[in-house]
């Protein structure tokens, strides 16, 4: 399966985790990669690496929380490859509390990055798809937790209950230029992110689930590929779940 050929894909967050797997899925699919990422550290390695696997792979700094970031990580992909195809809005934070303890601070933090980076990225980048005229993929990282709550992420979850409002709202209005619009709603997946759980809780969740185990990175990745693909050419505006089967 070569389903990416030939595009150009930014993919934010993609240091490490769901984005870094993504990254390689689409390099693998034959895309152009633009590792967009915070942690320069880890941008420039997962670069490297896809580099290095024979892909072409460039990484960007960028803080998607930051709106001048966001505008010199557009230009230096345009500048790069020429033009960007697909947009996967990947980054994404944690900083759980019970609504008791939950800060101002904790608040904005995961709001600013989750909800309106994601707003950002898609309003920068979106524009740039329009002006190409090829239509556009743009694939949103929301969550299962956005679908049925859970304790200590008030602020998570109000963030990426608005990715997946968001989502629906970019669908409508950017469907006439060709760009389609799609969330996936992840369950627990094996990444650093999960791995801030303690391994008490995971077991309880894990039990949970219909699978009987946390998903893989690759697995989601699989998932967006799908999606930026012409084999999704008419699904927009879907939350798609890739969780085991946890929410039924
Ligand atoms: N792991 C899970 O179980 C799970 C479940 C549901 C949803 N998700 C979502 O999937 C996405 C990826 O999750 P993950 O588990 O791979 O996370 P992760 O913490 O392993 O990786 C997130 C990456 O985003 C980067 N990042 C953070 N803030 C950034 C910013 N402001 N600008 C640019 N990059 C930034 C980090 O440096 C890191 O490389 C997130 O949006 C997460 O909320 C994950």
């Amino acid at each position: 399966m070569r389903g990416l050929k030939d595009k150009v894909a930014v993919i934010t967050g993609a240091g490490r985790g769901i984005g870094q797997a993504t990254a390689l899925r689409f390099a693998e699919e034959g895309a152009k990669v633009v590792v967009a990422e915070l942690d320069a550290e880890t941008g420039q390695a997962a670069a490297e690496a896809l580099r290095e696997a024979g892909h072409e792979a460039a990484f960007v700094q960028v803080n998607v929380a930051d709106r001048e970031s966001v505008q010199q990580l557009v230009a230096a992909a345009k500048e790069r490859y020429g033009k960007i195809d697909i947009l996967v809005n990947n980054a994404g934070i944690l900083a759980d509390k019970t609504l008791k303890k939950l800060t101002d601070a904790d608040f904005e933090k995961v709001i600013k990055v989750n909800l309106q980076g994601t707003f950002t990225m898609t309003q920068e980048v979106s524009a740039v798809m329009r002006e190409q005229g090829t239509g556009g993929v743009i694939l949103n990282a929301a969550s299962v937790v956005a679908l049925y709550g859970n304790i200590g992420q008030t602020n998570y979850v109000a963030s990426k209950a608005g990715v997946i409002g968001m989502t629906k709202v970019w669908a409508r209005e950017l469907g006439r230029d060709g760009i389609r619009v799609n969330a996936i709603a992840p369950g627990f997946i094996e990444t650093d992110m999960t791995k801030q759980i303690p391994p008490k809780i995971t077991e309880m969740l894990v039990a949970k689930v219909p699978l009987q185990r946390m998903g893989k990175p690759g697995e989601i990745a699989s998932t967006y590929a799908f999606l930026a693909s012409d084999d999704g050419a008419y699904i927009s505006g879907a939350v798609i779940s890739v969780d085991g089967g946890v929410v039924l």
